[in-house]
């Protein structure tokens, strides 16, 4: 990542302080150099909702913005509302009955504690000879190989697809003595689709694997999305043999980041989730994920927005978001060459036949936006916000001329590109 350093030939630890309203000026400074999200060009990584919800995770960080919820187990207050935003994860993923969650910092977080469950849980129900393994499809996030790498565990990354889903039967085919857990997205980032998690979970009871749902996209807007209709495949508890997902609140939730949910089916895994520490001066420690201490602020702002939006107000967010989806993706099936991926979620991915995306993303960084790609096929990919028409014509704009300049030659530069 670049290190944004305006000058680097001087020291920038003062070495007196300076007054709260310099200081305050020079950081909305920062912010304004920031690209805008709230004009609809920052388009993924934001999900920051509504206006109305910034506001809300605003107030509610600032209440307990001093908090640590690694001290939920003594503090009353704030350890209930962590407890009331898992049983809400829980109901909504329909795993209240016998499931068990946490809060984690992430995503990467909450994928490295479940494929750390089914690792634990594979020392006493699956020993393997060797490294143990967990097969994944190619489209599986990148926190899988981080989580992998941690835990001195083998991913095996199956090929998908022509159609770029899973292919259940190579997943299968791909199953070792030393496999342990095997898993599906709903959906995958690079490319918006929900993998066949009924069937992908049916090889895990078959083969006796731990099953991980990577839901972090998917799991606080799929249940929405079910609700108004759309065609929405079974993707969590209710599946027979899922045994963990990984849902972020931070995402299609709302909450502040960083919060994500790590969940099980079964309360046993309490068992193969915790790191008992007690051999050390302190005495016993038992934290809920990989990290120590964590922000009690955006576990606040996700019981609040929880609690603002309740399932008529997530559906709502979720129809929104569908709304500016819909139009966005006619106005870009309108622009000569380009062409949209369908796919399950909220997402648009766009490619083209004859212009190149890299220095489609080069062009539109130039034009202020930030576009985010994907590598292999190469697209652009889009996560809609509720937003305003505004903000949805200036993007087509944008992009309509941008297709046209590097059709014509006019626009060549890929160097602002990026790949997510
Ligand atoms: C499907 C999926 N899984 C996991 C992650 C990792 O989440 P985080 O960035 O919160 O660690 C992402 C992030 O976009 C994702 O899309």
């Amino acid at each position: 990542m670049k290190q944004h350093i305006d000058d680097t030939s001087r020291a920038y630890f003062p070495a007196k302080g300076a007054q709260w309203e310099e200081v305050k000026q020079r950081l909305a400074a920062f912010k304004d150099r920031d690209i805008g999200q709230a004009q609809g060009r920052l388009n993924v990584y934001c999900h920051q909702g509504t206006p109305e919800l910034q506001t809300i995770r605003d107030e509610a960080y600032t209440m307990f913005s001093h908090g640590n919820a690694m001290l939920g187990g003594f503090m009353e207050g704030s350890g209930t509302m962590e407890a009331e935003v898992l049983r809400m994860a829980l109901e909504i993923l329909n795993g209240a009955e016998n499931g068990i969650g946490f809060i984690t910092t992430g995503g990467t977080e909450s994928i490295f504690c479940a494929m750390h469950a089914a690792r634990e849980w594979a020392l006493v129900n699956r020993p393997v000879p060797g490294t143990p393994e967990i097969i994944t499809p190619y489209s599986a996030h990148a926190a899988f190989d981080k989580a992998c790498h941690f835990l001195g565990m083998n991913i095996v990354r199956v090929a998908l697809r022509d159609d770029l889903y899973a292919d259940v039967a190579a997943m299968e085919a791909a199953v070792t003595e030393n496999t342990i857990a095997i898993m599906g997205s709903a959906p995958c980032w690079p490319y918006g689709l929900i993998d066949p998690i009924t069937e992908i979970a049916a090889v895990a009871m078959r083969h006796n694997l731990w099953m991980h749902v990577d839901a972090c996209v998917g799991g606080y807007i799929n249940p929405w999305l079910e609700r108004l209709g759309y065609d929405i495949p079974t993707f969590d508890f209710r599946v027979p043999g899922v045994r963990s997902m990984s849902a972020d609140l931070h995402k299609h939730g709302y909450a502040a980041k960083p919060c994500s949910t790590v969940l099980y089916s079964s309360s046993d895994a309490e068992t193969y989730h915790y790191v008992p520490v007690d051999n050390w001066p302190i005495g016993e420690y038992r934290t809920a994920g990989m990290v120590g201490s964590r922000p009690a602020g955006s576990i606040a702002t996700a019981w609040a927005v929880m609690n603002v939006l309740g399932e008529e107000g997530y559906v709502e967010m979720a129809r929104q978001c569908m709304a500016v989806k819909e139009r966005l993706v006619e106005g870009i099936e309108k622009i000569e060459d380009l062409k949209c991926l369908k796919n399950d979620s909220t997402m648009i991915y766009f490619r083209s036949e004859t212009l190149d995306m890299m220095t489609i993303m080069g062009g539109l960084s130039e034009r202020g936006y930030f576009p985010f790609g994907v590598f292999n096929p190469p697209m652009l990919q889009l996560v809609p916000e509720p937003t305003s028409d505004e903000v949805i014509n200036d993007y087509l704009r944008t992009l309509a001329e941008v297709a046209t300049g590097v059709r014509n030659g006019t626009i060549t530069s890929t160097a602002l590109a990026r790949y997510t």
